[in-house]
């Protein structure tokens, strides 16, 4: 493996230190939740610590396995103390979106089952509001036109119409995520209610989970390139 990115190996670094011995710890995924993942796992066989964790995709369970994290289920382990995941924006009240490896339907049960969660991030995830990432939404496979449809006339009443609503693709084929849903992506510029976009999306049942995670987030952890790090 290459050498990690400065800054999301220092925000790792301070998230890990927040990892005590016979904590239960939520593993996040995409490629700042990897760095945090090899860095516990070096921390773990250092100090010889001994922890329970769940994880939040399937490619975050096979990685902690490699490096020797057991890996038990949401459901054994029950409750977390804390999990440390990564985020693609981050707002100045820890707002998030969340979502762009398409795992945030899992991420958000798994965050919303700790006493807390702690984002790790480079500064450029840092944002005053919400909205230039793309938007991910998890949508069953069932009536998935209908779904899209619904959305589009939901960001109408909210003045955010006409905006491209992209099916995730990999190769010409769906994008299908850990739960075997689709995945579609709201290219919406800017969010200037995002509860009101929350409580819209959730109001469509094809919509499985949107990528908001709106107080959810305890602590974000910011690395910049020299390794330091600044915490929101
Ligand atoms: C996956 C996520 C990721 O945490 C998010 O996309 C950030 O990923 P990265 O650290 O690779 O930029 O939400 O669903």
């Amino acid at each position: 493996m290459s050498d990690p990115d400065p800054a999301k190996l220092a925000a790792s670094r301070a998230a890990i230190e927040l990892v005590r011995d016979g904590m239960r710890v939520g593993l996040g995924t995409g490629s700042t939740a990897s760095v945090m993942v090899r860095e516990l796992a070096a921390k773990v066989h250092a100090e010889g610590l001994t922890l329970r964790c769940a994880a939040t995709s399937k490619a975050t369970a096979e990685l902690a396995e490699s490096l020797g994290l057991r890996i038990e289920s949401l459901d054994q382990i029950g409750w977390l103390d804390m999990t440390i995941d990564g985020a693609d924006e981050v707002d100045p009240d820890l707002n998030l979106i969340k979502g762009g490896g398409g795992a945030h339907l899992r991420e958000k049960i798994v965050a919303m089952a700790s006493d807390r969660m702690v984002v790790v991030a480079d500064p450029g995830k840092v944002v005053e509001q919400l909205g230039a990432f793309h938007l991910p939404v998890e949508v069953l496979a069932f009536g998935f036109e209908s779904t899209r449809e619904l959305i589009c006339r939901a960001l109408e009443d909210l003045d955010l119409g006409g905006r491209p609503i992209n099916q995730r693709l990999r190769e010409g084929k769906p994008v299908l995520t850990d739960e075997g849903n689709f995945i579609l992506d709201l290219a919406l510029e800017a969010i200037p209610d995002a509860p009101a976009l929350a409580r819209a999306l959730t109001a469509i049942p094809g919509v499985v989970e949107h990528g908001l995670f709106l107080g959810i987030c305890d602590l974000a952890i910011i690395g910049r390139a020299d390794g330091s790090v600044v915490e929101l």
